[in-house]
């Protein structure tokens, strides 16, 4: 069967619409374009997401906090323990055993901006971009672990990110970094749906409208772009991996690697407090008996308020902050079958298409489509829950999202740069600085990874905000 005969038995007729009016060239554009897509495959992903979301009401007693032996607080634990991390996740550090992932695909339409998020300047004094802050994050690290050789990082970008990134990081001579430890790759895309989940949509007179596959999509990109057959024959071990839009992420945290390493654990998952019983993160559960991330919108409202009586907080309230840690033995054994099984999530957007019937582009003022993407947790539920670890870690310390534009109410630049400028701060004032109340001073990242290295300011005065210290 031809392309488009297969298209036409599939119900996507409406994509030839326009046939008699191409070129010869552009049919054979159109033609190769839509030989990468299964249509039928794709409608039955569809169909299997509207099951998934149908067949996932949760019930109060199927889903539970992880149990002890896979929870734990650097909030509670001693000084001691969390140093005893600290040593081993550096350990590692230094004999070159971990890399980094950093998953910088996605599109950040809540965000509004159109370059990568990775790209955004929160309006620090200093002006740093999330990836500037990032990458001087890494450097550091580097120097106080004493890193025999310069640490991997792995940056999964998309279609859509790819170029402006990679131009980003040139244009910044890498901020600092050697250009080798830096390594770009691309998760995969999906087409688009209709909201009817029936028909795909074209883009253009010969492409379809895709999207990045989902941070789920991780997996395969680590798969299609041989960055596993890397790390292991690179004598990597661990892998922390972690998401752009967080102005407080502490790369390759030696803590983290060291709980993780400690307890022999294949997969981790750093998380904070959930601030209240609403907030829109995913929550770190059991599951069945099994590890798993539900999101906000799957949780019944009485789950979401439920309080643990034993002290009073919520008996839900792991907030996912997409800081995992993987063992590369256990990505060995199980990255082609983890490739093979995840299922598809379904997002309705507002999607502008190319409309073959009046050759126009349609920008839509309602939702008119449906995106799939893969989540990179729904994997979680394969780990045994006794090679799995949660630890809690401060909030203001390590969490504060970028998700939405300007002047939103929440998780915005403005309460990213407060949180980044705030915890810079406390920094100084716990070496004995002496800021006056009221005033924020930016620590550069290059010059303290989590409060360290800044003896040379105590008794120092800062009496305005805006200063910046490097
Ligand atoms: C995510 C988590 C949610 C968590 C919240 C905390 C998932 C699926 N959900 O939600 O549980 O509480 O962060 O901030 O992990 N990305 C790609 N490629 C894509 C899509 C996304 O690389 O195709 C990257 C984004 O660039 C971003 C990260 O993944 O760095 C998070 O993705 P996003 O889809 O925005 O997840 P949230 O809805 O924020």
């Amino acid at each position: 069967m031809s392309v488009k005969d297969e298209y036409e038995a599939a119900g996507q007729a409406h994509l030839f619409y326009h046939w008699e009016s191409l070129s010869e060239h552009e049919r054979e554009q159109l033609l190769s374009n839509l030989a990468r897509t299964d249509p039928l495959k794709l409608k039955e992903c569809y169909k299997e997401a509207v099951r998934l979301v149908e067949g996932n009401v949760l019930n109060m007693d199927e889903v539970q906090p992880l149990p002890k032996g896979s929870y734990e607080s650097v909030i509670d634990n001693s000084k001691d323990l969390n140093s005893r991390y600290e040593s081993l996740g550096m350990e590692a550090l230094r004999n070159g055993e971990v890399a980094v992932v950093l998953m910088a695909g996605g599109q950040g339409t809540r965000l509004g901006s159109s370059l990568p998020k990775g790209c955004y300047d929160v309006g620090l004094p200093s002006k740093k971009s999330l990836f500037q802050i990032q990458a001087e994050r890494l450097q550091k690290l580097q120097e106080l672990a004493g890193c025999l050789k310069p640490i991997p990082w792995y940056i999964m970008t998309s279609k859509l990110t790819r170029s402006a990134t990679e131009e980003f990081f040139k244009k910044n001579k890498y901020f600092g970094l050697s250009e080798k430890q830096v390594r770009f790759f691309n998760q995969g895309t999906v087409p688009a749906l209709d909201s009817s989940g029936e028909h795909l949509m074209l883009e253009s007179r010969t492409e379809l409208v895709e999207s990045p596959d989902g941070n789920g999509g991780l997996y395969r990109a680590l798969k299609n772009n041989k960055i596993l057959e890397e790390l292991l024959l690179n004598g990597i071990k661990h892998i922390h991996m972690y998401c752009v839009d967080n102005v407080l992420v502490k790369l390759a945290d030696p803590v983290f690697l060291g709980y993780a390493i400690h307890h022999g654990f294949d997969v981790a998952t750093k998380v904070v407090r959930k601030r209240d019983a609403h907030e829109s993160v995913g929550l770190i559960v059991s599951k069945k008996h099994k590890p798993s991330v539900i999101e906000y919108y799957e949780i019944s409202k009485e789950l979401a308020e439920a309080i643990d009586e034993s002290c009073g907080l919520l008996k839900l309230r792991a907030a996912n902050i997409v800081n995992h840690y993987y063992s590369v033995a256990l990505l060995k054994e199980k990255l082609d079958l983890w490739c093979e099984h995840m299922p598809y999530h379904i997002a309705k957007k507002k999607i502008n298409y190319y409309d073959a019937g009046t050759n126009k582009i349609m920008k839509p003022d309602k939702v008119n489509g449906t995106k799939l993407e893969q989540f990179i947790f729904d994997v979680f539920d394969t780990i045994p829950i006794d090679k799995f670890g949660c630890l809690e870690v401060e909030r203001s310390e390590e969490f504060s999202p970028l998700k939405n534009g300007p002047g939103s109410v929440n998780d915005n630049p403005e309460t990213a740069r407060l949180a980044y400028l705030r915890l810079g701060t406390k920094w100084l004032r716990n070496v004995g600085a002496h800021v006056d109340e009221g005033v924020l001073v930016e620590v550069s990242s290059s010059l303290s990874y989590n409060g360290e290295s800044l003896g040379s300011y105590k008794g120092k005065s800062f009496h305005k905000s805006g200063e910046y210290i490097a």
